[in-house]
């Protein structure tokens, strides 16, 4: 199913497009938030650069929509390389990949988004070619097969994932950097909106900025998203200035709360308290109530509801925390629940 909400963290339409073409900075010193992974991924480019050899391979993992693209082109642009994108699910074959490695300029950038999603037969080819900048490639079937070995430039691989317990391990360890991005904190994204809005020539006051940075899930992506629509709202009800009582009514309309849930979010909690008591309940029956894919279920909506505490996965299934309980306005939960927190194992 096509995730259209507005607060989905995925690209949904032209102006998602163009926030990647006019908003996404160019350069690392512009790239705001992330700090830990900024301060070593800077190293690293010195370093390759101070070596002139190319970076090694680079796996970046995190919910979607905090930039992890984003971070990869300003890899290539810090480098001054050459990038190609495309994504696990678009190679279908081996001869897919190989086409492409073979392709590639010394020192080139292989961005593959969604890299959990490669498939086991494309895999194996990019394990050598990760190593060793070789690919084997079998000519013909049957007895007369023969292997053929072929040389590739040096490049760079970067991985994006927001699922890094699904990469196999043999790929895992081939990467020689791997940097976990995280929700953005209220400030970064509030200097996010700012910029944003200065590219787009808009009138925003400060607490309007963070009207909007405290509703965005800790996701720039969906920060951009809220600013456009907020302005809507600015310029036709309001006098075209985004001010914080503009902000707060325009948020409030589009039905996105004090900590950026919508609907399906609150569905979730209200599923999860209402007709599970609470939980235990696996994610799959979950999923189902409020009618989405598991997989949709904990790569979108899961993270920031147990960022934020309102949920947490226990060895028997999701279950809704006091703070969801409090949330959803019902009486905070019953001490018989406590003994099923603690445990945070993944189910
Ligand atoms: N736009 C989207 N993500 C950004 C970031 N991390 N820094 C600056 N601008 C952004």
């Amino acid at each position: 199913m096509r995730d259209e909400r507005l607060i989905s963290p995925h690209f949904i339409g032209e102006e998602d497009h163009q926030e990647n073409t006019t908003l996404r900075p160019l350069k690392l010193a512009d790239y705001i938030g992330q700090s830990k992974v900024k301060d070593n991924i800077q190293v690293f480019i010195e370093a390759a650069r101070g070596r002139a050899e190319s970076i090694d391979h680079i796996l970046l993992s995190g919910p979607p929509g905090l930039g992890k693209t984003t971070l990869a082109a300003i890899i290539a642009n810090e480098l001054g390389k050459p990038i190609r994108k495309t994504s696990g699910p678009a190679i279908e074959r081996p001869g897919d990949l190989a086409a492409i490695l073979t392709n590639l300029e010394p020192g080139e950038i292989l961005f593959i988004d969604e890299i959990h999603r490669l498939n086991r037969t494309v895999e194996e080819i990019m394990y050598p070619a990760m190593e060793d900048y070789a690919i084997d490639i079998v000519i013909g079937k049957g007895p007369g097969a023969r292997t053929l070995c072929l040389d590739l430039p040096p490049f760079t691989l970067i991985g994006a994932t927001t699922r890094p317990g699904l990469l196999s391990s043999p790929l895992r360890d081939r990467f020689g950097i791997n940097c976990r991005l995280d929700f953005y904190n209220t400030q970064d994204l509030l200097l996010i909106i700012e910029r944003a809005a200065a590219i787009m020539g808009l009138s925003i006051h400060k607490q309007g900025a963070e009207e909007i940075a405290r509703r965005a899930r800790g996701t720039p992506r969906i920060a951009n998203r809220l600013l456009r629509r907020v302005w809507d709202f600015a310029l036709v009800k309001g006098d075209g200035v985004i001010s914080a009582k503009l902000a707060k009514m325009a948020l409030n309309s589009l039905e996105i709360d004090e900590c950026g849930l919508d609907n399906v979010d609150r569905m979730i909690l209200e599923a999860l308290i209402n007709k599970f008591g609470g939980g235990p309940v696996g994610l799959e029956t979950l999923a189902a109530v409020v009618s989405e894919e598991g997989d949709t279920l904990s790569d979108v909506y899961e993270p920031y509801l147990i960022k934020l505490g309102l949920i947490q996965k226990t060895p028997r299934g999701r279950v809704a925390t006091e703070s969801a309980y409090r949330h959803m306005g019902y009486p905070v939960s019953p001490s018989w629940k406590s003994d099923l927190f603690g445990a945070d194992t993944e189910v």
